[in-house]
C-alpha cells in the first residue's frame, strides 16, 4: 500500500488509518454499552418516582441526572491509577463511566430510593460508600453505589456497572459549590475557605434534619426513619 497525503498535506500510512478507524469504532461501541446501562438505571429511578407519586401523592425524588465519563476523564483516570490502557482493563477497573445522580427531598428518601433500587432482582450491588453516615473530612455527603445492570444487546446480554449517587438537595447544593471552588482555586483551596465549606456542610445537614422533621409533622410517620445501611441485609427478600 502507498502512503496517502491528507488535506493538510500530512502523509499517513493507510494501515494506520484503518487501525485508527477500528479503534474509534471499538471505543464508540464500548461507550454505548455504558450509555445503555445508564439509561436502564435512569428509567428505573423515573419509574420509582412516578409510581411512588401515584401511590403516596408525594414525590421523594427531586431530580435524576445522568452523565457519561468523557474520554479525556477516562484517560486521566487510567494514567492516575496506572491502569493498563486497553478497553478490557478499563472495563475491569473503572466503574464510574456511567453515572446517575438521584437528588431526593430528604435523607430518608435517599436511603429509601436506594433500597428500592437494590431490591430489584436484576440489579446487583458491587460496592457501597455511605458518605451520609460517614461524611468525608471536607464535609462531603452522599450515598454512592456501584450497581451492575443487565443490558440486552442484539448480540446478547451484558452486565454494565453504573455509579449511582443519592443525595438531598442541600447535599447537592453544597457539593456543587465545593466542586466549583476546587476548580476555581485549581485544587489549592485556601484554608479559611475549606473551613467555611466544612461549616456550611454542617449547616446543610442541620437544614436537612429540620426540613425532614417539619415534613414528618405535616405528613405523620408515613416517612419511616432513616435506616442505616449496616442494618440492611444483603439477602433481604427481593422483588421478583
Ligand atoms: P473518583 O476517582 O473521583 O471516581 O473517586 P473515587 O473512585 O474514590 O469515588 P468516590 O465515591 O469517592 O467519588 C466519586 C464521585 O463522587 C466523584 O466523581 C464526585 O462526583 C463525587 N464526590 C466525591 N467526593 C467529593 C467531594 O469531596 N466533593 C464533591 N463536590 N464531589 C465529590
Ligand atoms: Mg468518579
Amino acid at each position: 500500500m502507498t502512503a496517502e497525503p491528507l488535506d493538510q498535506g500530512i502523509v499517513v500510512d493507510p494501515r494506520e488509518l484503518i487501525r485508527a478507524r477500528q479503534m474509534r469504532d471499538d471505543l464508540s461501541k464500548f461507550l454505548s454499552q455504558y450509555r445503555f446501562g445508564m439509561r436502564e438505571i435512569e428509567t428505573k429511578m423515573l419509574i420509582l418516582r412516578e409510581d411512588f407519586e401515584n401511590d403516596h401523592a408525594y414525590n421523594p425524588i427531586e431530580n435524576v441526572e445522568t452523565r457519561l465519563k468523557s474520554v479525556d476523564s477516562i484517560v486521566d483516570k487510567v494514567t492516575r491509577r496506572g491502569i493498563e490502557p486497553d478497553l478490557e482493563s478499563v472495563r475491569r477497573h473503572i466503574l464510574d463511566i456511567a453515572g446517575v445522580r438521584v437528588t431526593c427531598s430528604f435523607v430518608t428518601d435517599a436511603y429509601r430510593m436506594f433500597n428500592q433500587l437494590r431490591m430489584q432482582d436484576d440489579v446487583q450491588v458491587r460496592e457501597i460508600k455511605d458518605y451520609i453516615a460517614n461524611p468525608k473530612a471536607n464535609g462531603y455527603k452522599s450515598l454512592h453505589a456501584i450497581v451492575d445492570v443487565p443490558v440486552f444487546l442484539s448480540t446478547g446480554k451484558i452486565r454494565v456497572p453504573v455509579e449511582v449517587q443519592f443525595r438531598t438537595i442541600a447535599m447537592d447544593f453544597w457539593a456543587s459549590l465545593e466542586h466549583k471552588t476546587y476548580y476555581k482555586y485549581d485544587k489549592q483551596v485556601p484554608a479559611r475557605i475549606l473551613e467555611s465549606l466544612r461549616d456550611a456542610a454542617i449547616t446543610a445537614s442541620e437544614l436537612d434534619e429540620r426540613m425532614e422533621r417539619i415534613h414528618r409533622e405535616i405528613h405523620g410517620s408515613d416517612s419511616s426513619p432513616v435506616r442505616p445501611l449496616s442494618l440492611v441485609e444483603d439477602d433481604e427478600p427481593r422483588l421478583a
